[in-house]
């Protein structure tokens, strides 16, 4: 049934004043109708594909599974049909015990990439709840003495040796957003004042003088020092992952637009221009997996082995959530760093929309972007699509949107 009602569903009451935003929306939902038609067990979220290009999706414990509710959102707000509603509304819905998860700090991502574009997009309090719910839950991970909520239960060192149990990594910042949602709509500041102290502690421990940004930072959680810096999905300890990268200057940017403090914008802006000056990024502006790859002076401790790999792979997903970034920060800055922001934004959304990156329908297990890395020192999801990737390009493709109408939305 749902099949036949989406096989068409590229219809849109919207009006057509970016030509590039449309036939990229008209791609992406032929593919998302094929994705539909084969993904119809609602408790098994699409991530990514395997080697024989068959999609793997995965249960609702793991941190993607708010992704592609995510991007069903954005298709209704584009198309603003009925049909995407439903399904959008259906996957989400599947979500909502996921509210209650205290064991894991990916809330955010999983809640309000669905349920919060769903109460963003219908105003339907049930949602709402849920993400005061999950909210709630999140903050059960908050250390008043580091300063910060822990992210995985515990951190063992690529030297096999070292183990932690307070490790924050930079994605963490994601999830502030449901934070701050959260004391917004409820007009309790506890969410906000959590949120606000991640940002601080991360601010002071997570980024370098060059404004790179750390994966992991290990901390004792009874003193709140900070017991060492390193990656688990970067190439090496002082190396910056690209991924680590776009999630700080993105994370930033929110913080400065919940908060107005300035530390924040100016933490957004000095990554942000730490991707987009760093040399080793391609002239396209689609990131290497990680900016140090094979450079002097950056050693992996996992076991890398070039050979593995005739060139260094890209990440899609890095460029998607980074030109979406930069479209809202450069709605905080001055004229320079606008243009200068926009114009890079634009080049990349303008790259992931050539035939290089973007799959041909019916192609890539449906998904809309390929060449993403999920995790390359432990060997899984290597220059594959990814449905966060998927996501935030929509993302973008919705922000340049806005930003280049006539019409002032
Ligand atoms: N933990 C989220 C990521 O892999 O970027």
């Amino acid at each position: 049934m749902l099949h036949a009602a989406h096989k068409a569903d590229t219809s849109s009451t919207n009006d057509v004043h970016n030509d590039f935003v449309h036939q990229n929306f008209l791609l992406s939902a032929q593919q998302y109708n094929g994705m539909l038609r084969a993904a119809t067990d609602i408790s098994r979220y699409p991530r990514t594909i395997n080697a024989r290009g068959e999609v793997i999706s995965t249960d609702i414990g793991e941190w993607t599974v708010g992704f592609w509710p995510g991007c069903l959102w954005y298709e209704y707000e584009y198309f603003k049909t009925e049909n995407w509603k439903a399904v959008a509304e259906k996957w989400t819905r599947s979500l909502e015990k996921a509210q209650y998860n205290t064991t894991t700090h990916d809330l955010g991502f999983m809640m309000y990439c669905s349920f919060g574009n769903a109460y963003r997009l219908t105003g339907n309090k049930a949602y709402r709840d849920v993400l005061i719910k999950s909210a709630e839950s999140l903050i059960t991970r908050f250390n008043p003495k580091v300063g910060a909520i822990k992210s995985w239960d515990s951190f063992k060192s690529w030297d096999g040796h070292s183990v932690y149990n307070f490790p924050v990594i930079i994605d963490n910042m994601m999830n502030l957003e449901l934070l701050f949602f959260a004391s917004k709509v409820t007009g309790n500041p506890k969410y906000k004042n959590i949120a606000i102290k991640h940002a601080e502690t991360t601010l002071k421990n997570h980024l370098r003088p060059d404004y790179s940004a750390y994966h992991v930072v290990n901390y004792d959680p009874q003193t709140g020092k900070v017991l060492s810096r390193e990656t688990k999905q970067g190439f090496a300890d002082n190396s910056a992952w690209s991924r680590g990268q776009a999630w700080a200057i993105y994370s930033f940017t929110v913080a400065y637009r919940e908060t107005h403090k300035k530390e924040f914008l100016n933490a957004a802006i000095k990554t942000a221009y730490y991707f987009l000056n760093e040399k080793n990024l391609p002239a396209d502006k689609i990131p290497y997996w990680d900016f140090n790859v094979n450079q002097s002076g950056f050693n992996p401790r996992w076991s890398y082995d070039p050979s593995k790999y005739k060139t260094v792979p890209r990440d899609a997903s890095a460029a998607a959530v980074a030109s979406s970034a930069f479209l809202e920060l450069c709605t905080f800055t001055g004229s320079n760093d606008r243009s200068r922001l926009f114009g890079a934004a634009k080049e990349m959304l303008e790259t992931l929309s050539t035939k290089t990156y973007r799959a041909d329908v019916g192609t890539n297990g449906f998904f809309i972007l390929k060449h993403s890395v999920g995790s390359l020192p432990n060997g899984v999801e290597i220059d594959v699509p990814l449905i966060y990737a998927d996501y935030y390009y929509l993302e973008a493709l919705l922000r340049y949107q806005k930003l280049t109408s006539p019409v002032k939305f």
